[in-house]
């Protein structure tokens, strides 16, 4: 049995009707076991790029999972910070059995982490990410990690049975998570920390304020650490910055005129401050 026969028949569950489910023979397929009022097996398909679709649509475009892609792998920017998330969930878990990444986009962060579990999967909605990520990993030869769409809100995923699960700059579904992780298990929720992407910010609007904390926080989970990565980077070449600046929400609420500000400068002095909130079951 290949790695992800054993991850789906020992953890995946059907997300129409939850009932358990296994791969097919030409492994081209996962089909649940039918046994529901209507007998029916439902079925989903690998794509040719090797992610399992679970029909989900939506989530980062082409075009933004892209540029996400570029800056993130071909600049060291981030890299402190994936760092200090990867320290951060190997000091709580140090064995993993299994680890969820939610919201994973085209994996950069997933594929660190999967060095630290049997078994990895990355779930988002995007099918852009998904292809991203699971191309990525065909490469780098891991055979543990899978990527799969689906919503962080309905994850096809047994009950308590994750010991991990990452939520990285990606919508928080508390209740979905917790369902998920096994007892004691940990949830690591990495957001914009109150400095990230000042000078970013200071580049483009007159009045900068620091950021607040995100409002989607889990609140009925243990709190049990607040780990910050906080540094400054130089970030060069307009493409650069560019691709930084579609990453972040300012993106889409930011004036014409401001962006032009932003667009006619060769480098960017900012600060990078990555918040990681650590959450027991
Ligand atoms: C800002 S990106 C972060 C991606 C990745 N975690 C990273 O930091 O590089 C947010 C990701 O969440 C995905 N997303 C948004 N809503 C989602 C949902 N309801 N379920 C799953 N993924 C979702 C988007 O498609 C996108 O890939």
């Amino acid at each position: 049995m290949n790695n992800h026969e054993k991850l789906i028949r020992e953890h995946f569950i059907c997300p129409i009707c939850r009932c358990p489910m296994e791969m097919t023979e030409d492994g081209k397929s996962v089909k649940c076991s039918g046994d529901n009022p209507k007998n029916k097996r439902h079925s989903f398909d690998f794509s040719a790029d090797g992610y399992l679709s679970f029909g989900a649509t939506g989530g980062d475009s082409k075009e933004a999972v892209a540029a996400r892609r570029s800056f993130l792998r071909s600049t060291p920017n981030y890299k402190l910070a994936a760092e200090s998330i990867y320290h951060t969930v190997k000091h709580y878990v140090p064995e993993c059995k299994l680890l969820v990444d939610a919201g994973c986009g085209e994996g950069y962060y997933t594929s660190m982490l999967a060095d630290l579990s049997e078994s990895t999967v990355g779930f988002d909605l995007s099918k852009f990410a998904c292809s991203a990520g699971a191309k990525q990993a065909r490469r780098d030869g891991k055979q543990s990690l899978l990527f799969a769409t689906a919503s962080v809100f309905e994850l096809p995923i047994n009950d308590g049975c994750a010991d991990a699960v990452t939520n990285i700059f990606a919508p928080c579904a508390e209740e979905e998570y917790k369902r998920i992780l096994r007892e004691g298990g940990y949830l690591f929720v990495v957001g914009a920390g109150k400095n990230h992407l000042m000078g970013l910010k200071r580049v483009m609007y007159e009045d900068v304020y620091e950021n607040g904390p995100r409002a989607d926080l889990p609140k009925n989970m243990e709190h049990v650490d607040c780990v910050i990565s906080h540094y400054a980077m130089n970030i060069s070449g307009k493409e650069n910055i560019a691709a930084l600046f579609s990453m972040t929400p300012y993106y889409w609420r930011t004036s014409e005129a401001d962006k032009q500000k932003l667009a006619s400068i060769e480098s960017l002095e900012t600060e990078i401050e990555f918040e990681i909130n650590v959450y027991k079951k």
